[in-house]
């Protein structure tokens, strides 16, 4: 085994195919890492199913989606080893353990699950399964001994949490086979916000963009997008600040010489937002065009996309039984 290459654990829920926010928050970061490093990218289908519970089917045909976005956009399977959480029980085992370590009211507090709980309504009725699922994040993470793990900046509470775990799990057990992790967060924009301006981009927000969307569903969804509101006529001067357009334009032309140019004609007035979006339609099919096609391919053979991703979970499995050997031994539960 190679202990050269720092060790990377990342992931997603399948709970929908993956969007923009996704790529900018964290799919680009792994695209870089997988050169570097020894990376393990997990389809959170038990995460998933914390808000999936009463719909397993849906989670079931959401894995293969974010398998094929994560093959389309060049994840390389030689280079990157992609699992389903699902398949590697060691996981659960895991988290059990940690549960002791952590406080009910600790879990309240985590600023992700906080604002998640909001948004999702649960309020006191929240399932103790959705609750906890930071400390299913933490074994996640430490049973490949991560040291680095690229998210966007709302998982950052995950990563503390992590720690806190994996430092209390080795000084009660008196031990260091559990190690601490990074979380890193994108330069460009640790959160892309959604067509509406208003939050990051998300699914159940349903303010995202697909990778795999087609280009007239692209058109339609750019030509809604939350611009400038006072901007009503062409003539009028525009804002750029929190104009989603420009916050696209930033992240996704590489051609800055001309998105600097778009913002002074914005602002002093005299171009309007059809001609705008346009542009960035332009901008994002070329970008997405690419992918779109890759993603195609590959669907046509789904067999051995998933092929890749058994391979991958049986790669993933020997390290997972390695680490809860040594966990249980210094557990006192190596009987
Ligand atoms: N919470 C992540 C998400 O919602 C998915 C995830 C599960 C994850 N376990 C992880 C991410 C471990 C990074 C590390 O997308």
């Amino acid at each position: 085994m190679n202990h050269q290459k720092p060790i990377v654990l990342t992931g997603d829920r399948p709970t929908g195919p993956l969007h923009l926010g996704h790529y900018v928050g964290s799919l680009a970061n792994r695209l870089l890492l997988q050169q570097t490093t020894k990376q393990y990218i997990m389809i959170a289908d038990v995460q998933a199913l914390t808000t999936h519970f009463d719909d397993p089917k849906k989670v079931h045909e959401h894995v293969i989606d974010v398998a094929l976005d994560y093959l389309a956009v060049g994840i390389d399977p030689n280079n990157s080893t992609i699992f389903i959480q699902s398949m590697i029980h060691e996981l659960f085992e895991l988290t059990v353990y940690f549960l002791n370590l952590v406080t009910v009211n600790r879990l309240k507090r985590n600023p992700t699950v906080k604002t998640e709980i909001q948004q999702k309504g649960y309020g006191e009725n929240v399932s103790a399964g959705f609750l906890m699922y930071p400390v299913s994040q933490a074994a996640d993470i430490s049973f490949v001994k991560a040291t680095i793990v690229p998210v966007g900046e709302d998982q950052l509470p995950m990563i503390e949490q992590t720690n806190e775990i994996v430092r209390a799990f080795n000084r009660i057990y008196n031990t260091n086979v559990l190690v601490e992790c990074k979380g890193i967060v994108p330069e460009i924009a640790g959160r892309l916000p959604g067509l509406d301006g208003k939050a990051k981009m998300s699914k159940s927000l349903g303010n995202a963009i697909f990778l795999s969307d087609e280009p007239d569903l692209i058109k339609e969804k750019v030509m809604k997008m939350y611009t400038d509101p006072n901007h009503i006529h062409v003539k009028d001067p525009g804002k750029v600040e929190g104009n989603v357009v420009f916050t696209y334009l930033d992240v996704f032309d590489s051609d800055k010489k001309k998105v600097a140019e778009l913002k002074q004609h914005y602002q002093r007035g005299g171009l309007g937002d059809v001609v705008l979006k346009k542009y960035l339609i332009e901008v994002l099919e070329n970008f997405l065009h690419p992918i779109r096609q890759r993603r195609k391919q590959l669907a046509q053979n789904k067999d051995e996309v998933m092929n890749i991703v058994l391979q991958g979970t049986e790669r993933t499995r020997e390290i997972a039984a390695q680490t809860l050997k040594e966990v249980r031994e210094v557990m006192f539960l190596d009987y």
